[in-house]
């Protein structure tokens, strides 16, 4: 089990580029499975999630070329229309697989993802969908088996606004026989990108961005070329830990247009902003203001920024509040942070911090994606070492980041 230690007190200084976005590129490279001609793919970032993402296509039959950031996908020769149980279970994203191979081959058997850290995060909706457009689901031995000879448009309402569902059932339709209606869709900058790449693909949608898509099926789709957007959370998790430990910092190829909220609360703890183009600055010289957040989804305050925002809280001057109204189980951080003498209380899915001077670097471990960027944030501002266990969960989703972080000034090592 790799580990990362870091010594607190070092400002972060200088330039970052931000990586492609995982909750795009991980849509995106199931969406190859809706063509036999070519996918180029440019900006893919060098992911855990991704290269398992990569592995799955690949034991279905997909030819994948990589270089660097460029991935060439080919769903010509598919053998296989089966999304295993043990690269389920590691990556709940390969649902995003089972919409693409019903629309295309009539036939899919993905094993139900478990559970997670942060939730029990079921897919009733995608199965709930895939039925109203005329497929036949049984679940057996923990596999949903969806058959359908060919799918029909319909008019599916999300009474959960669900990110991969919105993205599952977009795909699935792109290739349905008539016109599909997604009302209450997620409108994640994530399910536009995906929406730009089936649309140079041939598929024929509009509204992607907001709460209703309609996408009208077309007999074949063919291949493309996309580059895939800024990820907006590795956006949003430099400028936080910018902000909790003093600094000034310039993200490059990024997007400020789909990070308003978080910049506002950046503004609101008192760092200051500048956008160009594609750049973003922070500069902070003095302590956070403690700010409250309340999550739900886009374009309201994102789920996956909550923990890196309740690090920069506990050393914030005042007291704050954190709701988490997405998962169920968003706090693992919590007791992690406590470790190093934060100050917080949680009642529910509402936690309050009371920031505090000071925290105490210590030994602690990484329990999900973000709560672990959430404690590197920790690290970075506590006094003394802080060791983080169970790092692989920060490799999903994270891009080389002690790299990034050590050319900012960090002092952060990977201990193998
Ligand atoms: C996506 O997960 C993201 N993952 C998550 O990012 C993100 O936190 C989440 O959206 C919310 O923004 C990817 O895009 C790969 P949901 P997803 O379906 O699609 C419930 C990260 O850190 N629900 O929008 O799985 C669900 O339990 C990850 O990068 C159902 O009840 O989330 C949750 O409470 C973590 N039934 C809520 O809806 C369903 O069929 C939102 O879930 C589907 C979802």
């Amino acid at each position: 089990m790799q580990k990362l230690a870091i010594q607190g007190g070092s400002r972060l200084n200088g330039e970052v580029r931000i990586s492609g976005a995982k909750n795009a590129a991980l849509p995106i490279l199931c969406a190859s499975l809706l063509t036999g001609d070519p996918l180029q793919l440019g900006n893919v970032p060098d992911l855990n999630d991704v290269a398992t993402m990569r592995k799955l296509l690949q034991q279905m039959g997909v030819a994948i070329v990589v270089e660097g950031g460029q991935v060439a996908l080919s769903a010509a020769q598919i053998d296989k229309l089966e999304a295993p149980y043990d690269m389920v279970k590691t990556m709940r994203a390969a649902i995003l697989v089972l919409g693409p191979l019903v629309a295309r081959f009539g036939e899919a058997r993905v094993s139900l993802p478990g559970g997670c850290a942060i939730g029990s995060r079921p897919v009733d909706l995608h199965i709930k969908g895939l039925q109203a457009m005329g497929a036949e689901i049984h679940i057996e031995h923990g596999y949903i088996h969806a058959q359908a000879r060919r799918l029909k448009g319909a008019r599916i309402f999300f009474d959960l606004v669900s990110v991969t569902g919105t993205e599952n059932l977009m795909m699935a339709a792109t290739l349905a026989d008539g016109v599909t209606v997604l009302e209450n869709a997620a409108r994640e900058p994530e399910v536009v990108d995906l929406a730009h790449c089936l649309i140079a693909m041939g598929a024929r949608i509009e509204g992607a961005g907001s709460d209703t898509i309609t996408v009208t099926g077309v007999e074949k789709l063919h291949g493309a070329s996309h580059r895939v957007m800024p990820d907006r959370i590795e956006s949003g998790t430099f400028l936080v830990a910018a902000a909790a430990a003093g600094g000034n910092i310039t993200l490059t190829d990024t997007r400020a247009d789909i990070l308003d909220n978080v910049l506002e609360k950046l503004q609101e703890a008192g760092a200051t902003i500048q956008v160009s183009g594609s750049t973003i600055n922070l500069q902070m010289n003095q302590r956070p203001r403690a700010v409250n957040v309340r999550t739900a989804p886009y374009p309201a305050f994102p789920t996956d920024m909550q923990a890196q925002f309740m690090a920069m809280n506990c050393i914030a001057e005042g007291s704050s509040m954190v709701v988490e109204t997405i998962f169920e189980n968003r706090f693992m951080h919590v007791q992690e942070l406590r470790r190093l003498g934060a100050q917080i209380d949680v009642e529910g899915n509402t936690a309050v911090i009371r920031g505090c001077a000071q925290l105490e670097g210590a030994a602690i471990m990484a329990t999900d994606l973000r709560a672990s960027a959430c404690l590197v944030i920790a690290g970075l501002v506590a006094q003394g070492e802080t060791v983080i266990d169970r790092i692989y969960h920060l490799d999903r989703g994270y891009e080389h980041i002690e790299a990034k972080l050590s050319a900012l000034g960090a002092q952060i090592r990977r201990i193998k």
